[in-house]
């Protein structure tokens, strides 16, 4: 197999280009037209590969061997040395195969009347409304609702406290990872301790009379033994981290592009009124991850040299997958919002919102779940309005959300 050399900025210190990174939205757009799908930087004291498009990210994601999971050291203290996105190999498997059993089919049964119930509190309180409604700060809280009280069955005073230490942890996640008193990241390290005692207290109480914590009992490590619950809270703290935002943020993204595309809107209305499931509305919602993938990218570091859509990558390299859209501005149907092309054959690349191989999302059969459910709840009982004059560019960070929280006004539908 031919290979050609890592294409490199030949960037010495980093300081230029780390400057750039967080300064330039087009950093990784550029380099990649300049350098093709996969080249090599560096962010201050780390070399970094970045890649993107479907060769180099199947490559990297069929090789799931050659390579470990990583995090910057911040995330990775925050999430703690037990959660499985900070483990490889057979640790890693066995604690996927435990928490995979809350997002089992039957699990997601279970959930349905509970998601359901959120979602009509969601349509009563857009109905209610005096004013127009942040949709998405409501989002945020519905996301967030289904993880803490459907999944964990926490009630509602836990609930709100586990948000609380939430929001101060989550603040610090891409911060610089030193526990001085008083910085972001010692009150998030604080934080976290205390998420974990009051996840702790969740484990203990668990039952099949709420949430799906049940369904952990008996889970086992790599070595057959049973997971103790220090562990087992840090997996539930990842689901918050990984769950909370993304869910969020592609709902918010599909109404808004819903309200931004009329005929959009009219042509799934017209598809929804046949029920689930609707191939119109899988094909918009993946249209939306394709504009506004709610993860942006991800991480791996190499464990022995791989080849990346034919581009060697050295041993002990950590490498970046992009998943944010990097088409040409000229490529005018591409920028366009367009969900017929999932359904008439004319758009061929995979997208991998959800990432691929052994680390594939594993909650992704219940935000699927979730943004069918609140898609078909609210269409179906509400005309929504956007308030005009409001700022719908995105922001990007953490994960794509609109500037002005989307105000709407909400009528009902007869
Ligand atoms: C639209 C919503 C979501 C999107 C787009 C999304 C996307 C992703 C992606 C791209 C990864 C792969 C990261 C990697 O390869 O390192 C991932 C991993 C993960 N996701 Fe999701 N996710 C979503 C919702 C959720 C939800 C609702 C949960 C659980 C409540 C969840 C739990 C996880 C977990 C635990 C991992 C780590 C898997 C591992 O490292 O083995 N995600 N997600």
């Amino acid at each position: 197999m031919t290979s050609t050399p890592l294409p490199s900025t030949g960037a010495v210190t980093g300081l230029k280009e780390t400057l750039d990174f967080f300064g330039d939205p087009s950093f990784t757009q550029q380099r990649f037209e300049q350098y093709g799908d996969v080249f090599e930087t560096r962010l201050l004291a780390q070399r970094i590969v970045f890649i993107r498009g479907e060769h180099a990210i199947g490559d990297l994601l069929s090789q799931g061997d050659a390579l470990e999971g990583w995090w910057p050291e911040s995330v990775r203290q925050l999430l703690g040395n037990r959660s499985l996105a900070n483990r490889s190999g057979p640790a890693h498997r066995a604690r996927r195969r435990v928490v995979g059993q809350l997002f089992s089919s039957s699990a997601l049964e279970r959930y349905t009347p509970s998601i359901k119930a959120l979602i009509e509190e969601v349509t009563n309180d857009l109905l209610e409304a005096a004013t127009a409604t942040p949709l998405a700060e409501r989002m945020r809280r519905f996301a967030f609702a289904v993880i803490a009280s459907t999944v964990l069955g926490l009630d509602e005073a836990n609930r709100d406290a586990l948000f609380e230490d939430f929001e101060i942890w989550t603040r610090a996640l891409f911060s610089i990872p030193v526990a001085l008193p008083g910085t972001p990241f010692a009150k998030a390290m604080a934080a976290r301790q205390r998420l974990l005692k009051r996840l702790k207290t969740v484990l203990v109480k668990r039952d099949q009379s709420s949430g799906g914590l049940d369904l952990l009992s008996d889970g086992l490590d790599e070595a057959g033994i049973p997971l103790d619950d220090d562990d087992l809270a840090e997996q539930l703290l990842l689901l918050l981290f990984a769950g909370y935002e993304t869910t969020a943020s592609s709902l918010s993204c599909l109404f808004r592009a819903l309200l931004l595309n009329p005929e959009v809107a009219n042509w799934l209305q017209a598809d929804l009124a046949g029920g689930l499931p609707s191939p119109c509305l899988d094909a918009t919602v993946l249209e939306v991850m394709r504009l506004t993938p709610p993860v942006g990218g991800f991480f791996r570091r190499s464990l022995r040299p791989v080849q990346l859509a034919g581009v060697d990558v050295p041993e002990n390299s950590v490498i970046q997958v992009v998943l944010s859209p990097s088409h040409p501005v000229d490529a005018t149907d591409l920028a366009a919002f367009r969900p017929q092309r999932h359904l008439d054959g004319s758009f061929e690349q995979t997208l991998l919102p959800f990432g691929g191989g052994q680390r594939v999302c594993l909650g992704k059969a219940l935000a699927q779940l979730e943004i069918r459910l609140m898609a078909m709840g609210l269409l179906s009982r509400l005309k929504l309005e956007l308030l005009p004059g409001q700022d719908l560019s995105l922001q990007l960070i953490p994960s794509p959300t609109p500037r002005s929280g989307l105000l709407v006004q909400a009528q009902a539908i007869h």
